[in-house]
């Protein structure tokens, strides 16, 4: 899918990503890793709604931090072709991120996944990270079908078995975010090491 700067999902990228990374980190660090989606338009171009685009103008990262993941090759051959500086991966998010990362802050776990399975795989990537930001994405409404009343989220991380043993540092905001995705309901959880947030 491309993205523009009209879309729920340009709004969306501003208040769970940009403002977090500039409120509790300044700036990214190190390396920001994301599922990468398609980056350029129908043409190859660079596309101002893409999130590469979104992040270098909001100034929080440079082109050599971004880290995109996906396992559709074309769409990585194209963002590369438009970002070579950048860094692109072909294949399962989980086991790239596991084999590749160095030195990571922050994580954008891009999902359509349910609930349970988004919740899942982003607590387990809080092993990978020391010190930032992760954030998970998930489809919490499908046309008229709830897949999950947001105020569950709570209760459902709490029944996760690794929520148990992540390291003390990790808090989960008790805000989630909520946006609107042509007819998904979309909702990002935020998982943070600063002590802005309030533990869950
Ligand atoms: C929602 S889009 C990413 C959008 C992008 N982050 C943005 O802000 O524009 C999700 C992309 O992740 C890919 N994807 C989904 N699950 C994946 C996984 N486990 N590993 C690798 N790629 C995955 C899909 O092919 C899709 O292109």
């Amino acid at each position: 899918m491309i993205w523009t700067n009209n879309d729920g999902k340009y709004q969306a990228r501003h208040d769970t990503i940009i403002t977090p990374i500039k409120q509790w980190l300044g700036h990214v660090e190190g390396e920001y890793w994301t599922l990468a989606g398609m980056q350029v338009d129908e043409n190859g171009q660079k596309n101002s709604g893409s999130e590469i685009e979104q992040l270098l103008a909001a100034g929080v990262l440079t082109e050599d931090q971004f880290f995109g993941v996906d396992y559709d090759k074309d769409i990585i051959e194209a963002n590369r072709k438009a970002y070579p500086n950048a860094n692109w991966f072909c294949g399962d998010f989980f086991n790239v991120l596991t084999a590749n990362a160095d030195d990571v802050s922050f994580i954008n776990f891009d999902s359509m996944n349910q609930p349970r399975i988004a919740l899942q795989t982003a607590i387990d990537l809080l092993f990978c990270v020391e010190e930032g930001i992760v954030i998970a994405n998930m489809l919490t409404k499908y046309r008229n079908q709830t897949l999950l009343d947001v105020s569950q989220i709570g209760s459902v991380i709490e029944q996760i078995p690794s929520w148990e043993v992540i390291p003390p540092q990790w808090q989960c905001l008790p805000e989630v975010y909520t946006y609107h995705s042509r007819r998904s309901e979309m909702t990002t959880v935020t998982f943070t090491t600063q002590s802005a947030g309030t533990v869950l």
